[in-house]
């Protein structure tokens, strides 16, 4: 494994770990902070930013989406994310910097505390019909079929690595997936028709970092409206940020679009204004070092699998592509500002009758 660090470090590809990489984050970050605070003196509101929320396609570009991202070799991903739920969103340690740097939960354990606390803000009792938009690699069913055994679930995802790892997992005798009602759909949610995905059928819908990948908001929101039945609950659990960034929305020149193709963060309030179809019951905001925390556990995991995957499964290119993802999120996104000006939202929402 040392010869292995040695030969990426002079490819120019920082390992985990390392001096090098310690500094450079440390850099970084320092950079970022400054910078944001520069960019927040004199706030911009969100009526003054602009930020389209109802032009074009619900789903812009998810066919580079999958092909460029979530249709990675599931080795690599199998390589880094927790084995127990394969969860691919933030985990929950704490909230405050200072309470995420003192816990001691391992990823596993933090990532059933982001599922309880899902659970609990999206008043889970057990008996509901459930559908889950962009459900990965199905940690969400994991979680609630091993709490709610009796529970109907539907998901969605058009990544046919995670509906093949999915579809596993469903007929092994020893997973949370095994023999419950779940039905899977391994398509677009905006293209997939509605009769099939279930008009006025759920009593709560979930997108657990999904919505980074729509484009336009108000479609989606409309077409989760008819999927609920009257009275029915979206709980939303995405990146945001806090203050507003116009500047940073176009997928085609921000970090984000970089790595997810048409990829963005949304305000934090700019979410909470998404009442059209729904009233917001409720909303959150969770300090982005829960999700510095999480990545640095990803890269830590990705890097103690190296010898595995490079060669094998990755090429010196997508090491260095993957690297940049681990290491450019937490010091561009996550770590700058204590967490405060990158994290996560969640949003309880109830459909409004008619729409
Ligand atoms: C960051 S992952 C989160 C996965 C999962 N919810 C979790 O908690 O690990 C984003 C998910 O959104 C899905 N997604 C992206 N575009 C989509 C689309 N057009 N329709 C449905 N799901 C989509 C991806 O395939 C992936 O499953």
């Amino acid at each position: 494994m040392a010869k292995l660090r040695h030969t990426l470090l002079e490819a120019g590809i920082l390992p985990y770990g390392s001096e090098d990489l310690r500094l450079y984050e440390e850099r970084l970050t320092r950079y970022f902070t400054r910078e944001y605070q520069r960019l927040t003196k004199d706030p911009i509101s969100l009526e003054a930013a602009g930020i389209p929320t109802d032009e074009g396609p619900m789903w812009a570009q998810t066919e580079r989406l999958m092909d460029e991202h979530f249709d990675a070799p599931t080795e690599m991903f199998r390589a880094f994310l927790d084995p127990e739920f394969m969860a691919y969103t933030m985990a929950w340690y704490g909230e405050t910097e200072e309470a995420v740097k003192a816990s001691s939960l391992s990823l596993e354990q933090a990532e059933r505390a982001k599922f309880e606390l899902v659970a609990q803000r999206a008043g889970i009792r057990g008996d509901e019909r459930v559908f889950d938009i962009g459900c990965g690699f199905g940690p969400l069913e994991t979680y609630l079929f091993g709490e709610y055994p009796e529970m109907e679930i539907t998901s969605i995802t058009p990544s046919r690595v995670q509906t093949g790892y999915i579809r596993e997992c469903m007929e092994n005798p020893g997973h949370p997936l095994y023999q419950r009602r779940l039905r899977l759909i391994e398509g677009d949610f905006s293209t997939v028709p509605m009769a099939e995905l279930g008009e006025n059928r759920y009593d709560i819908a979930f997108a657990v970092g999904a919505c980074e990948h729509i484009n336009n908001l108000h479609s989606a929101m409309e077409r989760i409206h008819a999927l609920l039945k009257p009275g029915g609950r979206l709980f939303l659990h995405l990146i945001v940020s806090r203050p507003v960034f116009p500047q940073y929305h176009d997928s085609k020149v921000t970090l984000i679009g970089k790595f997810y193709p048409g990829g963005h963060v949304w305000p934090f309030e700019l979410i909470e204004q998404q009442t059209e179809f729904f009233d917001l019951q409720q909303s959150w905001y969770l300090n982005g070092f829960n999700y510095w925390r999480t990545l640095e556990e990803w890269h830590r995991r990705f890097w103690e699998h190296m010898d595995e995957l490079y060669g094998p499964v990755l090429s010196e290119a997508a090491v260095r592509h993957w690297n940049d993802y681990f290491i450019q999120c937490k010091v561009v996104l996550f770590a700058p500002g204590g967490g405060e000006v990158y994290g996560n939202g969640h949003y309880l929402f109830r459909k409004k009758a008619g729409g």
